[in-house]
């Protein structure tokens, strides 16, 4: 029967598992496989350490910035990109150093790079000349030199999702390729700017490898001209994107990936940055929820209303993303089509049209599949509803919070009448 059991995916948690998590901790919740997240991060680093080529994974902790998670990542290996100095606090205390970090971000604020140039990050992956010489003015007068690559717009569609392509011309993000040199050139020299890299990174959710393709040539070729023209680089950092099949279809593998990315960046010599999220803890995750009510669709059907909404999983809102959703426990109840939604009041809290589930019934466990990247990170109090917990399970089933439910009280601390 479609949908009637658990996905297998004992890499996060058997129905006991969940079923313990859920008494215990409640719902809707959050629940992390430690063990998966490392397997796909050791799976993507043997994929680069194949190639023999210099690089860096660099986890971008935009997709799931859980302090646990990180930490563990660090574990393994992973460096990190931040997207905010928020980000980059929450790095520090899972243990890295500053110079593991780069710093992503299309409008870092005069606090944010005061910070990021006083901490001497890897990178501040700059934006615009405007934020060059930003930076410039910052680290001269702090009396340092600080390390910055340029974003660069490839114009190159990423074919995925309006909402997550960043690589187009009509994007905000980065400069024009046929400027980059020019802006470049013109500040080799300044006494604040040790120019050490070009950043490019064409959007997420990206299912094939084209304009990984496209862009990684434009790049290349970039900084083979500076080179030429006396700019010598340090490295390449071509960003994240890959994808992760949400229903159907299939996405490059990591090994893939990985050839295309060092068979273009191999002939500049330049050391290789990726700055990966999804496509590592992604598949990872998921929403645990309970039924809080059922009742007739006036189509087709029936409404199933969950006590998890946009608030905790703002994808399906956000950009009518697809996550399968599935019952915890097996059952023989026969298959019947439902809307499934959140409790929030905006009809876009939906989580799922015209699913096939085993007739659910009040208080069922579903969860929702493949919510480890941008989950938990995007969730709102809106509604004041509180923020979800997120529990991390071991290989042997053993399993811990990593962040609490927040309460009303904690939400009213940084208030007052
Ligand atoms: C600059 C940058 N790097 C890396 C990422 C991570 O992308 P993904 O999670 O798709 O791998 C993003 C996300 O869009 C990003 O904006």
């Amino acid at each position: 029967m479609s949908g009637a059991r658990l996905v297998e995916s004992p890499l996060i948690a058997s129905s006991a598992v969940l079923e313990a998590i859920a008494r215990e901790v409640g719902t809707p919740c959050y629940v992390y496989s430690a063990p998966m997240i490392r397997e796909r991060f050791r799976a993507l680093a043997g994929a680069f350490a194949r190639t023999g080529y210099p690089h860096a994974l660099h986890y971008a902790m935009k997709a799931n910035s859980a302090l646990a998670v990180v930490a563990l990542l660090r574990g393994e290996g992973a460096m990190v990109d931040a997207n905010s100095i928020g980000e980059i606090d929450v790095a520090l205390r899972a243990g890295y150093a500053p110079r593991d970090v780069v710093f992503t971000g299309v409008g870092k604020a005069r606090h944010e790079l005061e910070r990021a140039v006083a901490l001497g990050l890897k990178a501040i992956n700059a934006e615009s000349a405007g934020e060059l010489d930003r930076i410039d003015a910052i680290a001269q007068a702090a009396g340092v030199r600080a390390r910055v690559a340029l974003r660069v717009n490839p114009d190159v569609d990423a074919q995925s999702h309006p909402h997550i392509s960043t690589g187009l011309k009509k994007n905000k993000f980065g400069v024009a390729l046929d400027d980059a040199a020019e802006i470049l050139r013109a500040r080799r020299d300044r006494p604040g700017l040790a120019i050490v890299g070009i950043h490019v990174h064409v959007g997420s959710q990206v299912t094939t490898l084209e304009p990984f393709r496209k862009a990684a040539e434009r790049v290349a070729a970039l900084a083979a001209a500076l080179h030429d023209g006396g700019l010598p680089l340090d490295h390449l950092d071509l960003g994240g994107g890959l994808g992760i099949p949400y229903e159907n279809g299939t996405v490059p593998s990591f090994d893939e990936y990985a050839a295309l990315l060092v068979e273009i960046a191999r002939p500049t010599g330049l050391a290789l940055i990726v700055e990966p999220g999804r496509s590592v803890v992604g598949q990872a995750g998921l929403l645990l929820a309970r039924v809080v009510d059922v009742k007739p669709h006036a189509g087709a059907g029936r409404f199933v209303i969950l006590d998890a909404g946009m608030t905790e999983l703002m994808r399906p809102a956000l950009y009518g993303a697809y996550h399968r959703i599935v019952p915890v426990h097996e059952t023989t109840r026969p298959v019947v089509t439902c809307d499934v939604v959140g409790p929030v009041c905006e009809s876009s809290d939906t989580f799922g049209r015209a699913r096939e589930l085993p007739e659910p019934a009040v208080d069922d466990l579903l969860a929702i599949l493949d919510a480890g990247a941008y989950g938990a990170v995007m969730a709102s109090a809106y509604n004041r509803r509180p923020l979800p917990p997120e529990v991390l399970v071991e290989e042997d089933g053993t399993w811990r919070v990593i962040r609490r439910r927040t309460t009303i009280d904690d939400l009213l601390a940084l208030e007052q009448i």
